[in-house]
């Protein structure tokens, strides 16, 4: 079963376009929010349900907030109540879901759930995180890279993104991103640790010109980097592998030696939370160069920009 629907469970669904659309009503809605403290009230009536089978801060608390100052109003609920999977199916708690709710998001282990969700719903599904993505991530992160080097909404051509560290679910959704935008995307990470040669494929497949290189050398990651990005070494659901990976990928730690190697415009990123002297140092991240707490906050109007135009029409 495919319903008509738009989700948003992955940035490879959507077209440049359309991710500039998301990008586009974001700023418009920051705009308005900084300047006048007004909010447009488009969601007025919808009702957003929120699953999380995993912690957030950052996440829930903007999308929760994001609904409330569109006029409309979040249900977060946590796995233990709803036991998505156990107490009850996946199609089953959505086809519940989608005829009382306009939206669901939902934080998951697995990103195969969210598919099966899409297959079933007749209301957009959101990915807040899967163990495949994080594509929320990417449109604040690029928000956050179009302020510093756009001073606002504009083009990205031609910049490139050094990711250092783990080739995981945020790395896939912002080298997708990257390629969509016409950014170089190039990550940094132990062996074994590289995004996989499918996914490579297919972004380059879809993006034919894109410069999208993977090396074990952080400081060649870095040398022309416009943004370098950390994430943890240790991804949730990934706690059996904490001492081995920590061991593994000391070598990925943005710290201000690294960090002197980069371009000196080169602004530092990352999703958080930090693991503060794991992945990234305290002077890193409070640096002249760190733009992450305007990150974290570019997640309330990426969600907003998002929200606005899948759930808002
Ligand atoms: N970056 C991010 O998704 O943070 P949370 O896990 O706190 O939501
Ligand atoms: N890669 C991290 C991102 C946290 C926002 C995780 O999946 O835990």
């Amino acid at each position: 079963m495919s319903i008509d629907v738009e989700h948003f469970i992955s940035i490879r669904d959507h077209t440049t376009a359309r991710l500039e659309r998301f990008l586009e009503v974001a700023f418009l809605l920051r705009n308005q929010r900084q300047m006048r403290g007004e909010h447009a009230q488009s969601l007025r009536g919808k009702t957003l349900a929120m699953l999380f089978e995993k912690p957030s801060l950052r996440t829930r608390v903007s999308f929760e907030q994001a609904m409330n100052e569109l006029g409309g109003h979040a249900i977060v609920l946590s796995q233990n109540e709803v036991g998505l999977g156990k107490r009850e199916s996946v199609a089953d708690v959505t086809r519940v879901l989608d005829g009382m709710v306009h939206g669901i998001a939902a934080r998951v282990y697995d990103h195969a759930t969210l598919v099966e969700m899409t297959e079933y719903s007749c209301v957009p599904v959101i990915n807040m995180l899967s163990d495949d993505s994080h594509p929320c991530q990417a449109l604040a992160d690029v928000m956050t890279m179009m302020d510093e080097f756009c001073n606002g909404l504009g083009s990205l051509s031609g910049r490139t993104l050094a990711f250092v560290g783990d080739g995981n679910n945020v790395a896939r959704s912002l080298a997708m991103i990257c390629g969509k935008l016409g950014m170089n995307f190039i990550l940094a990470s132990p062996p074994g640790y590289q995004l996989e040669s499918t996914f490579v494929d297919e972004v380059m497949s879809e993006n034919p010109t894109m410069n999208f290189e993977q090396t074990h050398d952080a400081s060649v990651a870095v040398k022309y980097a416009d943004a370098i990005y950390a994430d943890t070494f240790v991804s949730m659901g990934q706690e059996d592998e904490k001492e081995a990976r920590l061991t593994t990928f000391a070598p990925y730690q943005l710290n201000e030696a690294l960090i002197g190697q980069a371009p000196d415009h080169a602004i530092v990123l990352h999703c958080l939370p930090a693991y503060r002297g794991v992945e990234i140092t305290d002077g890193v991240m409070d640096g002249p160069q760190s733009r992450v707490f305007a990150q974290a906050h570019n997640r309330l109007h990426a969600q907003k920009g998002m929200l606005a135009t899948l759930l808002g029409g």
